[in-house]
């Protein structure tokens, strides 16, 4: 995506994300441990997340104008059933997503990409596809079939802010938003 990062500024490495939560983590992980997947370089549980947007370095000024636009959002929670785990050979990573993406999900990306064009960014315009990076680094995978497919209450979304260090990629959630359903019958203004 690109920004309106000036590299005259300090910029933050910013993306929006769905994030687990503590007990989906562990969910994944045995899922990931059950596939003995090997060969690569494994995410570190508390890593994995699906990204909504990547937005790259970002100033002070546009991550103010962003996280002013995701407090706008109005969006219904939803469940996202992880059903599928998949190998793509070109970024070399094994993912796990979702076969479906649902009504609530769809409204959540078009109102996070319509705040993104009004604060200057150009969205990915790729179709969305609904993946978590389980393992990166990986030159071949077996054909791969999901056992168990995991169901998670998607109440929320994040901004997070990535780190890179000698170690490995740090993420920090440096913003939260609650989906919610609109109250029946209220008052729109
Ligand atoms: P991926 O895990 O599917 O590769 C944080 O870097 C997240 O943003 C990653 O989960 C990554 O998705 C996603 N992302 C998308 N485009 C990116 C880019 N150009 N550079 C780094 N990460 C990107």
């Amino acid at each position: 995506m690109s920004s309106t990062a000036d590299s005259q500024h300090p910029c933050r490495r910013l993306f929006v994300a769905l994030w687990p939560d503590e007990a989906l983590r562990k969910e994944i992980d045995r899922l990931r441990h059950h596939h003995h997947l090997q060969g690569g370089r494994p995410v570190p549980v508390e890593n994995v997340h699906i990204t909504l947007s990547f937005l790259g370095p970002v100033t002070e000024q546009a991550a103010a104008c962003i996280e002013q636009r995701l407090g706008r959002i109005s969006a219904a929670p939803f469940v996202l059933k992880l059903d599928r785990i998949g190998y793509w050979s070109r970024p070399r990573v094994v993912w796990l997503g979702a076969d479906e993406v649902p009504a609530a999900l769809r409204q959540l990306l078009e109102q996070l990409n319509q705040g993104l064009r009004d604060c200057g960014f150009q969205p990915d315009p790729r179709p969305f596809v609904p993946h978590m990076t389980l393992m990166r680094k990986v030159n071949r995978a077996e054909a791969l079939r999901m056992v168990e497919a995991l169901s998670w209450e998607v109440k929320e979304f994040v901004l997070v802010q990535s780190h890179t260090l000698p170690q490995g990629a740090q993420y920090t959630v440096v913003g939260r938003w609650p989906l919610a359903s609109a109250v029946p019958g209220g008052n729109s203004n």
